[in-house]
């Protein structure tokens, strides 16, 4: 898990330099230059998310399991890493060879990984089932999340080479672009915040028996929204969201409920998470304008609305859980909470609404998306503030200078509170 972490703290630094350059690019003080859009996006989804997914998954998928915690597959982490890094040459480039290379590293990566959850799956539980099985089952979510992130590597690393219309794709672009957005990133983090649920905020879910729809209404929304761009059936897609929307709506409701009844205490971190929810609802609101190609405004929110899922959703719940398992690995003897901090959650909001707000205008739009920009930009410096605190605590402690971090007496009720998150996942 740890060097997974560390790469992903690297990559969200990374998404700062990315977030900056998109605000100058956008009001010409630098000149444009080939695959930042694609970095802008990529930095945070193969870079952050990718990285948290592959740390992480085979620990708890281990933890719901009833095992202890699997020793690092340092083949994996080398394959994934190796394929980013060249991508990240090989696309600005548009290198072939390197786009190849790169796709196919990162798609071995993947595959590897699914092997590896799916037979720990199918091994026998270390201790009796029922010890762990208080909590509902999130590995489908798991195993699910990256087949998706399967075929859409397959689908955007073909995109420069025509594997589409070999492979019988009539729109490659969108059957990647779903595939990884509504297949493996919606399914990823429907399963963490559903598995770390109890362990954020000290309660359980609002209804446990509405995760198992919940799962297959997500899983065959995704295969519809897949499968809709690939055999240009506008029907498919159409269902597909609305299956997906449903069933995501049904997660929400059971995640936000507890906190409405205030059963838990609202937080940045949980905010960060709920709130996150309003940008992934985005395409539905648009989307039927997008499907029956209604207008100006439609095609503007289909070419440029891409950035509000990735900083409006995806963003934020790293800003909650990057930190969360740093401090686990961190400090593994304290409980640990959500990330974020009430400056990067009102930074964040206001970054997408004025983003959503430049769409819809036709005066002053690059001045207000550089702003959107430049408000994402800050939210992150807290976040990366804290990250980075953390691990120079660690240097600190591994050079050989104690940090005394709590009382006795408080360390005891760490403790305890500590036992019940490692149980609670
Ligand atoms: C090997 C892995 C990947 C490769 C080779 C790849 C490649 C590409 C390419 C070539 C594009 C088109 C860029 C453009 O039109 O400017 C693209 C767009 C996109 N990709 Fe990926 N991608 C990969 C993984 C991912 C992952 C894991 C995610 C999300 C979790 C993702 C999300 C997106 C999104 C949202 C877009 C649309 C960007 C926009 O509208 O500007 N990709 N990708």
């Amino acid at each position: 898990m740890r060097p997974y972490l560390l790469m992903a703290v690297l990559y969200l630094s990374l998404a700062a330099v990315t977030a900056l350059a998109a605000a100058l690019q956008i009001i010409d003080v630098i000149p444009f230059f080939s695959g930042l859009r694609w970095l802008r996006v990529h930095i945070i989804t193969l870079g952050g998310l990718t990285q948290l997914a592959f740390g992480v998954l085979p620990t708890l998928a281990a933890r719901r399991h009833g095992e202890g915690q699997p020793r690092t597959r340092w083949d994996i982490w080398l394959t994934l890493n190796l394929g980013l890094l060249i991508l990240m040459i090989g696309i600005p480039l548009v290198n072939n060879v390197l786009i190849i290379t790169g796709g196919s590293l990162v798609f071995t990566a993947a595959g590897l990984l699914v092997y590896d959850l799916v037979r720990l799956w199918r091994s026998q539980p270390a201790r009796p089932i029922q010890q762990v099985d208080e909590q509902p089952e999130v590995r489908p979510f798991y195993v699910a999340a990256v087949s998706f992130l399967l075929v859409g590597i397959l689908a955007g690393t073909g995109l420069w080479f025509g594997w589409g219309p070999a492979l019988g794709i009539a729109a490659p672009i969108e059957v990647h672009v779903h595939s990884n957005l509504w297949g493996f990133t919606a399914l990823l983090l429907a399963g963490l915040i559903t598995q770390l649920y109890p362990a954020l905020t000290g309660t359980s879910v609002a209804w446990k028996k509405l995760v198992a729809p919940s799962f297959w209404g997500m899983a065959i929304g995704a295969t519809g929204l897949v499968a809709g761009p690939w055999m240009e059936v506008n029907a498919l897609t159409v269902g597909g969201l609305v299956a997906h929307s449903l069933a995501t709506a049904a997660l929400l409701a059971n995640w936000a409920t507890p906190i409405k009844r205030k059963l838990t205490p609202k937080s940045p971190g949980l905010l960060h998470i709920l709130l996150a929810y309003v940008w992934f609802f985005f395409p539905v609101v648009v989307a039927p304008l997008i499907v029956f190609r209604m207008g100006e405004t439609a095609n503007e929110i289909s070419g440029s609305g891409g950035p509000i899922l990735i900083y409006g959703w995806i963003l934020p719940i790293l800003y909650a859980l990057l930190p969360y398992f740093l401090q686990r690995w961190l400090r593994p003897d304290q409980p640990a909470k959500a990330g974020g901090t009430w400056a990067s959650l009102l930074l964040i909001q206001a970054g997408s609404i004025v983003f959503w707000v430049s769409l819809f205008v036709t005066t002053g739009q690059s001045t207000l998306r550089a702003a959107a920009y430049g408000l994402w930009l800050a939210s992150l410096v807290p976040v990366l503030y804290q990250l980075w605190g953390s691990l120079k605590r660690l240097a600190e402690e591994s050079e050989g200078s104690p940090v005394i971090t709590s009382a006795p007496k408080q360390r005891d009720r760490e403790n305890v509170d500590l036992k019940k998150q490692v149980l609670n996942e």
